[in-house]
């Protein structure tokens, strides 16, 4: 069953720590955008309160860094074990280096991919990480449409994972919402990173998370 992770971008920022509370029982973990502004057009949640949520939630974070230099941040992220720390490969860093840094940390590694690049890129990594994040808008805001073409690099990571007997997860973030959640599970994805489609739900962000889980279910 694929997991979703409430992305608390889309979040009412001054109501961030209730809506933790509210959606914990319920949900994996969280996943919080930090942006430097540079990487991507915009200031995503910073990390003095990623780290503050941190402390106050049971759950797992999955901290997903839209950033030029993510080693910098990292250094300054308190995060329990086992979080996911999840990067970019166009950040051009050294991206071995910054896979060992995030291991050295206890935490768990994982690579991000923009929309326009191509899947073959993360392949030299794939042995060492344990999520693939499959970006499904261009990285920064909240609230895009679906690129749908994005699902055309699940096929290949499914088939590398199947020859070389790897066992990375396949994640999706962006434009995720209640129409196309079924299609997108059924094409393989396991993780799902998951914004507007919760947070602005008329129906409130419990109800609506419970509703998105019983499609995936
Ligand atoms: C986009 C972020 C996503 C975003 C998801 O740059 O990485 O995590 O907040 O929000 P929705 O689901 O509204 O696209
Ligand atoms: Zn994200």
């Amino acid at each position: 069953m694929a997991q979703i992770y409430p992305s608390l971008l889309a979040a009412k920022q001054e109501h961030l720590e209730t809506l933790v509370k509210q959606l914990e029982p319920y949900c994996p973990g969280f996943h919080i955008d930090i942006i430097d502004n540079v990487f991507a057009p915009n200031t995503g949640i910073s990390i003095e309160k990623t780290n503050a949520i941190a402390q106050k939630t049971y759950r797992q974070l999955w901290v997903h860094l839209m950033v030029e230099d993510p080693e910098s941040y990292l250094e300054k992220l308190h995060l329990k074990p086992d979080s996911i720390l999840t990067f970019h490969i166009e950040s051009k860093k050294d991206t071995k280096k910054m896979i060992n840094k995030i291991i050295e940390k206890k935490l768990i590694p994982g690579i991000a991919i923009n929309p326009k690049t191509g899947i073959d890129e993360v392949f030299p990594f794939l042995a060492l990480i344990d999520q693939v994040l499959i970006m499904s808008v261009n990285p920064g805001f909240s609230g895009q449409p679906f690129l749908e073409d994005t699902l055309a690099k699940v096929g290949p990571l499914l088939g590398y994972r199947d020859t070389k007997n790897l066992n990375f997860k396949i994640a999706m973030d962006g434009g995720l919402n209640e129409k196309n959640l079924k299609m997108v599970t059924q094409k393989g994805i396991d993780v799902l990173g998951m914004g507007s489609a919760i947070f602005d739900a008329k129906v409130g962000p419990v109800k609506a998370y419970q509703l998105l889980s019983e499609i995936v279910e």
